[in-house]
Parts: C-alpha cells; sequence; structure tokens
C-alpha cells in the first residue's frame, strides 16, 4: 500500500512538473510569437508566408538582400545543396534581419536522403510498419544532417489508377493500409519531439484528392462524390494529423470544381475544424498561381486572396502573395486579424523546430554522402521486405548457386533506376546494381554472364519531357542486342531477365496509356523465352504493368519495385534463397489498361459477374478475363502457408463491444518464412452500398517450417463503420462477413451480427 502511494505521489509530482514545463514551454513561445509579431511590417509578416528556391539563381546578391529585407519565411532546397549555402542564406535571416527570424529549409525526402529506400509503394509492399518506420528514421537522420528541417512527404494519395506516374510515391490503393503506414511514418520522421536535432517535420501531401485524377492523367481534374472522398482518401491524412504531423501540403488539383489550395471545405471545415488541425499549411508548388489557370480567380492578386483566406497559409515558389497579399490587407479584403494568424502558425513551426534556439541547428557540417555513413544493411533489409514473388512455377526460385547464370536485360546493371524517382541525394555510384548484387552472391561458385539485350525505351526521345529523363542508350540496333542476348541466355542453365521503367517513367508528370513493359522489351523477353531456358522476371518499376504475356512465358516473375541503393544485393538475396519472399501487393496488377480503375474493394453492384454463372446482362468486360492479374495482397513465398477458418469472438456483437477474430496461421513447408494474414468485412446491408471487402486488420508474423501460431485481429467498433449520406461516421445493424485469407482472393469467411 505504502509503496503503491510513494509511486503515485511520485508520478503525480512528475506530472505536475511536466505540465508545468509544458506550460512553461507555451509561455515561452506566445511571448516571442506575440513579440515578433507585434514588431512585424506588413511586407515582413507577408514574408514569412512565402518559400522560395534556395539555390542561388541568377543573382544570388539579390536572393540574399531579399531574405534580409524579411521578404522570405522557408527555402525549398534541392537535395545536392550545399550546407555552405544554405548556412549563408540563414545567416542572411538569423543574423543580418532586422527581427533576425530563422529560415526552415525543406525539400523532398520521400524513400530516403543518401541512403536510398524502396520507394514507397515498394515499402508499403513490405506490410511491416516496423522496417518502414525505420527507414523514415534513417532518411530523417540523413535529411537533417545536411540542413533539412522538413520534408514533404509522406505522400499518403490514395490511388487506383496506375496510369498515374505518382503512384509510385504513394503507398498503395487501401485506405486503411496506408494509414496504419502513415501512423508509423509520422513519429519515425518527427522524432520524440520536434526540436529533437535528428527530427525532421512531416509535410503531408496532397491534400487532397489528388491520386484519383482523371484518367491517370497528372495534375487533371477530381471529380468524386464527397462520401467516396471522406472514406476512402482522407483517412490516411487524419491518421497523419492524428500522428502529429507537423505540416500539410495542398494538392495541385481541383476538387468539385474547387482547386484544393483555395477549397476553404478541405482546408478550414475538415482539416481546421473537424480534425482539430494545428500545423502549417503550404501551397504546393507553383499552386497559387495556377488558380488562375484553373479559372477560380482573375489575377495574381486575387489567387492570393483565395488561398490563402481558404487556409492556404505559406506558398510554395509563388509571386502572388509578395505582390497580391499586401494590397487585400490594405483593400480590407483580408483582414489583419487573419494574416497574423498565419504569420503566428509559421513562427511557431519555426519554434517547434528549435530554430529560435539554434538556426544552425541541422547546419552542423556533416559531410554528405560518405560511403561509411550509408546505411546499407537496414536498406538491404528494407528491400528484401519489399520484394513481391508473383509466380514461382516448379520452384524455379531459389536459383542454385552453382548454376550459370545468364543475366539480361536493360534494368539488370543499371544503378540509375533502381533508386526510383525522388532519390533525393542518392548517388548512382553508390547504388548496388542487380549484375553486382548476383556477382557478389554467386561467391565464386558459378559463373554471371550478362547482355543488355534492349534498352528501356527505343526512342531516347521520349525521355526529353520527362522530369527525370537520364538515361543510358545502347545505339546498337534491337536485333543485334537481342541476337547477343539470346547467345548469352543459350550458354546458361537459367536466365534472368531484369525488366521494367526508366525511373523518370513513374514520376510526376509522367502518366501513361499504356503500362506494357516499354521499347522491346517485350521482343526480348519472348525471344529468351524461345531458348526454352527456364525464365526468371525481374521487374523493376514504379506502378502495376500489365504483364499478362510475360507472367505465362516467365517460370518465375518477382516484383522488385525500385528497390534503392542495396537493391541489387536485396534482389539477390531473394534470388538464391537467402531470404525468404514475404511482399504483398499493395495494389491490384490489371491484365489491361481498359480494366482500370481496377481495385478490390469496389461495390458489388446490382449485376455482379459470376464466372461460375456466366450471363450476358452483368457488370464486367466481355473481351477479357474480368479479374485482376494479381490481386491486392497477393504474394508467394518459398514455404507454404495455411489458414484457418476464422474463429470469432462472438456471433452477436452489442454495439460499442469489439470483436476479436482469431485464426491458426501454419507453415506447411520446408523453409523458415513470413506472411502477411489479411483480415477483411463486409457490410451485407447497410444504408448506402458498402464494398464487397474493406481491409480492417493485418498481421505480418515469421514461422519456422511446422510451426503455427494463433494470429488473433482486433476489430474495434470503429472498423464498422462508415460514411453516410450526411458524411458521418456512422455504423448500422446487420449482417457482417469476416473474410481472412494470405490475398485478398483467396479467403475463408465467418459472420456475425451487430445488435440494434
Ligand atoms: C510536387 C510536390 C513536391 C513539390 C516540390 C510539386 O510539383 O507536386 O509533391 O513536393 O513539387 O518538389
Amino acid at each position: 500500500m505504502f509503496t503503491v502511494c510513494r509511486a503515485t505521489a511520485a508520478l503525480t509530482v512528475w506530472l505536475i512538473a511536466n505540465s508545468a514545463a509544458a506550460s512553461d514551454v507555451q509561455a515561452d513561445k506566445d511571448r516571442l510569437l506575440d513579440s515578433l509579431v507585434g514588431q512585424m511590417t506588413l511586407q515582413e509578416k507577408v514574408g514569412q508566408l512565402r518559400m522560395e528556391y534556395a539555390s542561388a539563381g541568377p543573382n544570388p546578391q539579390a536572393k540574399l538582400d531579399s531574405i534580409v529585407d524579411g521578404h522570405v519565411g522557408a527555402m525549398f532546397t534541392s537535395p545536392a545543396a550545399s550546407q555552405a549555402s544554405l548556412r549563408e542564406l540563414q545567416e542572411a535571416a538569423a543574423q543580418r534581419s532586422r527581427l533576425h527570424i530563422p529560415l526552415f529549409f525543406a525539400g523532398d525526402v520521400l524513400h530516403g536522403q543518401q541512403t536510398i529506400f524502396p520507394i514507397s509503394l515498394g515499402q508499403a509492399a513490405s506490410w511491416d510498419l516496423q522496417a518502414i518506420g525505420k527507414s523514415a528514421r534513417i532518411a530523417a537522420r540523413e535529411a537533417t544532417a545536411i540542413g533539412l528541417d522538413m520534408t514533404f512527404a509522406p505522400m499518403l494519395d490514395i490511388s487506383r489508377d496506375p496510369r498515374w506516374g505518382r503512384m509510385s510515391e504513394g503507398y498503395g490503393e487501401d485506405t486503411y493500409l496506408t494509414s496504419r503506414i502513415a501512423e508509423a511514418v509520422i513519429p519515425a520522421l518527427q522524432g520524440p519531439t520536434l526540436g529533437a536535432r535528428d527530427s525532421l517535420m512531416a509535410c503531408v501531401k496532397h491534400f487532397a484528392g489528388y491520386g484519383a485524377v482523371e484518367g491517370g492523367r497528372d495534375y487533371n481534374t477530381t471529380d468524386m462524390s464527397a462520401r467516396r472522398l471522406v472514406q476512402d482518401y482522407l483517412p490516411p491524412f487524419k491518421a497523419a494529423v492524428d500522428a502529429g504531423a507537423g505540416a500539410v501540403m495542398t494538392a495541385l488539383t481541383s476538387l468539385d470544381g474547387v482547386p484544393a489550395t483555395a477549397n476553404g471545405w478541405l482546408l478550414h471545415d475538415i482539416l481546421r475544424q473537424q480534425w482539430q488541425y494545428n500545423g502549417l499549411v503550404i501551397g504546393d508548388h507553383g499552386a497559387v498561381e495556377e488558380l488562375i489557370a484553373h479559372g477560380v480567380a482573375e489575377d495574381g492578386e486575387r489567387a492570393a486572396q483565395a488561398a490563402f483566406t481558404a487556409g492556404t497559409q505559406m506558398s510554395m515558389r509563388d509571386r502572388y502573395f509578395a505582390y497580391g497579399l499586401p494590397r487585400r490587407v490594405t483593400l480590407g479584403e483580408v483582414t489583419a486579424q487573419q494574416l497574423d494568424s498565419a504569420v503566428r502558425q509559421v513562427l511557431a513551426t519555426k519554434y517547434e523546430l528549435g530554430l529560435f534556439d539554434d538556426p544552425y541547428r541541422h547546419l552542423q557540417g556533416a559531410p554528405a554522402n560518405q560511403d561509411q555513413r550509408l546505411h546499407r544493411a537496414q536498406a538491404r533489409d528494407m528491400a528484401r521486405r519489399s520484394l513481391v514473388l508473383l509466380k514461382n512455377h516448379d520452384q524455379t526460385l531459389p536459383l542454385s548457386r552453382h548454376a550459370r547464370i545468364a543475366l539480361v536485360g536493360p534494368l539488370a546493371d543499371n544503378a540509375v533506376d533502381i533508386l526510383g524517382s525522388w532519390h533525393a541525394n542518392g548517388k548512382p555510384d553508390q547504388a548496388v546494381t542487380l549484375r553486382q548484387g548476383l556477382q557478389s552472391g554467386l561467391a565464386g561458385k558459378a559463373t554471371l554472364l550478362y547482355a543488355k539485350g534492349a534498352n528501356i525505351s527505343d526512342n531516347p526521345q521520349a525521355f526529353a519531357l520527362l522530369a527525370d529523363n537520364q538515361v543510358s542508350f545502347d545505339p546498337r540496333p534491337t536485333e543485334t542486342m537481342i541476337a547477343e542476348a539470346v547467345t548469352v541466355a543459350r550458354q546458361a542453365d537459367v536466365v534472368v531477365a531484369a525488366l521494367g521503367e526508366a525511373r523518370g517513367m513513374s514520376h510526376e508528370g509522367a502518366s501513361r496509356t499504356d503500362l506494357n513493359l516499354p521499347g522491346q522489351q517485350r521482343a526480348l523477353l519472348r525471344a529468351l523465352k524461345a531458348t526454352g531456358k527456364p525464365l526468371v522476371l525481374v521487374l523493376m518499376n514504379g506502378r502495376p504493368l500489365t504483364i499478362g504475356d510475360e507472367s505465362q512465358w516467365a517460370d518465375a516473375v518477382l516484383e522488385t519495385w525500385f528497390s534503392g541503393s542495396e537493391g541489387g544485393n536485396a534482389i539477390a538475396d531473394v534470388l538464391f534463397g537467402e531470404y525468404n519472399p514475404s511482399g504483398k501487393l499493395p495494389v491490384t496488377f490489371p491484365r489491361s489498361v481498359g480494366q482500370i480503375p481496377l481495385y478490390y474493394n469496389h461495390l458489388n453492384t446490382g449485376r455482379p459477374f459470376d464466372p461460375a454463372r456466366p450471363s450476358v446482362y452483368r457488370s464486367r468486360y466481355y473481351d477479357i478475363d474480368d479479374t485482376p492479374l494479381y490481386p491486392f495482397g497477393y504474394g508467394l513465398s518459398y514455404t507454404d502457408f495455411s489458414v484457418s477458418a476464422p474463429r470469432l469472438s462472438s456471433a452477436r456483437l452489442q454495439p460499442g463491444q469489439a470483436l476479436q477474430v482469431q485464426v491458426t496461421v501454419r507453415n506447411e513447408g520446408l523453409r523458415a518464412g513470413e506472411t502477411v494474414v489479411q483480415l477483411y468485412i463486409r457490410d451485407r446491408s447497410a444504408s448506402v452500398s458498402r464494398p464487397v471487402k474493406e481491409l480492417k486488420g493485418f498481421e505480418k508474423l515469421a514461422l519456422e517450417p511446422g510451426q503455427e501460431r494463433q494470429v488473433t485481429v482486433q476489430l474495434s467498433p470503429a472498423a464498422l463503420s462508415f460514411v453516410d449520406r450526411n458524411l458521418r461516421w456512422v455504423s448500422e445493424p446487420g449482417w457482417f462477413d469476416v473474410m481472412v485469407g494470405l490475398d485478398s482472393q483467396t479467403v475463408q469467411t465467418a459472420s456475425f451480427e451487430l445488435m440494434p
């Protein structure tokens, strides 16, 4: 009793001391912000709301002068910016400007800064929240060491359209999986406190609806029901806000005709009012001036007003906040109070980042890109976890280390593309290609033969208009290259073909109408198939590709995305069986572009197609097998797992009660391995039609051969809710199906009734 009392008393003292400390910090912050805002001129206030390029540009002195004059609040830096140049900018702000207000520096760190991890879509394929969190932590450490205070990441746009090149930047098609990843990534980036030296503020993007652009065409219109938006597209952002994300970036697109950057419903009603978000809102690059092209503002001044009054507090690379806002304030169209509140927000961001204490906290001169500073082991681990085995006929994989292997393809010895889009400061000469990975994996026990076989695209001009257009082009005729590859293949026991996209093809501004392997790569694969040798297709790409034929021709198919600095070693680990693949698709692979959008959590419709009882007047395409090529959640292993039918803690659930769903998972094979148990639900009947399946829980687990484990997934009452026609989250009584499996297609079902 006595001990308990002492412990309670100690806890009370600790709590009081801490809340006193917290309120001291708040008071200190308020004092500083009040004092600064009270001293600022109109121009200085507007200056705080502007983010400009850190690069010197044609007139470096003018850039420094504009900082000294208080016309810039933050800097957008390229990953390659030198710390000396950033320090010079920070000195101009923190030492030479009238009020000594520091800048903050922001940049795009999506999947690593110097150590490059797999692209986000690849990381999502690991379904491994811990590993994803670790890679974000390392990215934050590396980025803060070279001057960054904020990253424009994570990208939380749900996308059901692989034509959209930016699918590679996000975590796939599923709301639940993306939300859980957001919860892992935000604290990993931001650390226990934003003021820590290696904490990187997250600016989540793009709020909201960008991933649903019409036809997958970048920057195109988004238009969907508010219900769908709130239910399927917003929850990852809500999860990020609840996890404490410091900043939010607006989308460049419009939603129901209103560009996100000037959308008060999104930025004010939802983000601020409903979600109680109290961080910074930044307009995407050029988003304010684009309001004119969108046709919702006549001129720059009005564009600035529209964005600002809707809730965009800081503009990125845009001149109109500078020219337009002061006049709108003078005219009374923007109130002094609105202005001050946005300025306070920017200052609060800098305060939380610790920049008033030490403006150089992230500019301590750490050397960039030294090989010994790279986190290679962690990059290799993350990459192995994100690889997805799509086919393995007759146990073609793993390869024997004693086999003669012919490695072929434009991505086989390619250190540029393996890093993926948004590769920050990742250097190709620090990346391990597949050829290098296989070579060291062979450990001198066999021979590795190599031929490039084809270019990624036979039209080098195709790259000219891509944001990331670095591409090496072999000028030899296609026939010569393919013939060389075939000769090499004939000398081998097994052929490994590394085919896919250039990193710039799955990127911003890189939408495609055709999702086939580009160029002559299909012809190359067909020729390799004709040799009759066992054929392994290693895919490197940033989105689902339509590989129906290729998956027939190849004996084994391994999806490797763009796997980063250690990609080559990680892929070799899987090919040689050093690591048993455990990745599962975070996105549906269609058979044909014409099926898009194709996603697992669709509605049933009044006339669903049933392949067991085919009939004409049903919802389907008659000219194709109307299923995905590979479903969401799919991925094989070198071992076999079995899952029992789900056991429910109750068949009748009272409102507010949680349901425990239990299954037994067993490793039936001869190798240790990991798999992901996935739990889906279906609300059979509600006031609005509910999807045929919705992911509501998962667990990744490792099992030794013959080992079995009980896995219990808890379904909270919230998991049963949906957005009704009044945009409220509700759950309605009635019957639900619970489906459990190792992918979204092959599941076992149990049912329960939610009581009124
Ligand atoms: C993109 C953002 C990115 C910004 C800065 C914009 O074009 O839409 O995602 O963060 O550029 O690079």
